[in-house]
């Protein structure tokens, strides 16, 4: 039967951290800082904070509403709910292929920072000069035989895991990694508060500042929202069609973005310190965690492990989102095409070693320093990979799943949904709220991204 051959959580904890450890990814730890810097930090962090608990959140819950009602991956859903010809079935169509697309780049970016955990390991980023730094790191970046190899092996863990199924795979994974993330972060947290520069680092953080502050600022952190909470591609609702009925998604959903929140904010508070300590630029753009951060912890005692720490972090982080998304395609040839895992998985991951190929060899020079080259309309595969999920697949996908959750279910169904196992759900008005929220804003937030999308606003 369908739902014995699909797989279950064993238990809700599991559910939290395997979506956590989704969300939780080089959003977090890579992008995040650097948005942050790159926007002045303050009002920037506050704008995010919004975006995550009107748009992000309620897509989350509407995402992990659709995956448990239906017991199906993307595609699946919507072809149950709506119908074998109904076109509601392109948004799952659009989700499986934008896990394709974001992990075949994800997945090298990723490599570079195994080939770092590596190159620390060694001792070989001892140098505290930043020259030194920005050519290692286009050595690493910029090899694009280098590069492939490990978006090979990276791939080759998320494929060994994967493989083993939700509760012994996935789950094991996340019990085991995500508990080590924080307490990574923890350690590195206590480091960087005994810095120097930990009081500029933290006001820089949380501190009132509009400077580089403008209309795209906001449409940055909305579309930012989506990419780091994971939905927008069904990976939350794959990840909820192996929930029971009873549990409760307002609860999970709500840990899960606080989870989330917390170490992006975390990423920030270790990250600035450091950045103002060493008197390096805030604003350093993409290469932030691969040039800045192993400069400073070069200048430590003990920057061996320090470094060796971070970057394995970094790997963790990366190889918990990794497996969500190569679950989503997978799940796709397990239940609707009823392969076996042990094929869907592997077949799934040669696919996108494939499709990341020319990522791996043309990341984008201008995000990633000189000497790789642009090979399509003027962007890096890379970048257009990039550019073409996060600034339209994610949203479109996400506008499909949560106009349909909220316009095509019907109460009571939906809301017996949204409160079922759940003391949170169950808050007067909470429901009510959550439905204005996903008919009207969210809606318009994504319109804006797409408006934005297509330079709408210059
Ligand atoms: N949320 C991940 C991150 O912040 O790195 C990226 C991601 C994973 C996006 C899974 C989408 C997804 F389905």
């Amino acid at each position: 039967m369908a739902q014995e051959r699909r797989g279950e959580w064993g238990s809700r904890l599991g559910f939290i951290l395997a979506a956590a450890g989704s969300a939780v990814g080089l959003g977090n730890v890579w992008k995040f800082p650097y948005i942050t810097g790159e926007n002045g930090g303050g009002l920037f962090v506050i704008i995010y904070l919004i975006c995550i608990a009107f748009v992000g959140l309620p897509i989350m819950i509407g995402e992990v509403m659709l995956g448990r009602m239906t017991q199906r991956a993307p595609v699946g859903a919507f072809t149950k709910l709506a119908g074998e010809t109904s076109p509601w079935r392109g948004v799952g169509w659009i989700g499986v292929a934008a896990g394709f697309v974001i992990l075949s780049y994800y997945s090298v970016v990723a490599g570079w920072a195994l080939d770092y955990t590596l190159i620390a390991a060694r001792g070989e980023m001892s140098s505290g000069d930043p020259a030194a730094m920005a050519e290692r790191f286009g050595e690493v970046a910029g090899d694009g035989l280098g590069a492939t190899l490990w978006h090979v092996a990276f791939m080759g863990l998320s494929v060994a895991i994967v493989i083993g199924g939700v509760q012994k795979g996935v789950e094991i994974a996340a019990r085991v990694l995500m508990p080590l993330l924080f307490a990574m972060f923890v350690a590195l947290l206590i480091y960087a508060t005994r810095l120097e520069g930990f009081s500029r680092g933290f006001e820089f953080v949380f501190g009132f500042h509009t400077d580089k502050l403008g209309p795209g600022s906001v449409l940055e952190a909305l579309g930012h929202s989506f990419f780091t909470l994971s939905v927008g591609m069904g990976a939350m609702l794959t990840y909820g069609s192996y929930l029971k009925r009873d549990d409760d998604i307002v609860g999970a959903s709500v840990a899960i973005a606080l989870l989330d929140t917390a170490v992006a904010l975390l990423a920030c508070l270790v990250l600035f310190p450091i950045t103002f300590t060493y008197g390096m630029e805030p604003a350093a753009g993409p290469s932030l965690v691969f040039t800045n951060i192993p400069m400073a912890f070069a200048q430590l005692p003990g920057s061996t492990i320090w470094a060796v720490t971070f970057f394995l972090l970094l790997v963790f982080a990366a190889l918990t989102s990794a497996i969500s998304l190569l679950e989503v395609t997978a799940s796709y040839f397990i239940d609707e095409r009823g392969w076996s895992r042990s094929v869907a998985v592997p077949v799934c991951g040669a696919a996108i070693v494939l499709l990341g190929i020319p990522s791996a060899l043309t990341a984008s020079s201008e995000t990633f320093g000189a000497g790789m080259e642009a090979s399509f309309i003027g962007m890096s595969w890379f970048d257009l990979f990039d550019y073409v999920s996060s600034n339209w697949m994610l949203p479109l996908c996400g506008l499909g799943i949560s106009v349909f959750a909220a316009w095509r279910l019907g109460d009571p169904e939906r809301r017996a949904q949204f409160e079922a196992g759940s003391k949170l759900g169950r808050i007067a008005g909470l429901y009510l709220t959550w439905l204005g929220v996903l008919r009207w804003l969210v809606p318009v937030g994504i319109g804006l991204i797409m408006l934005h999308a297509l330079g709408v606003f210059g």
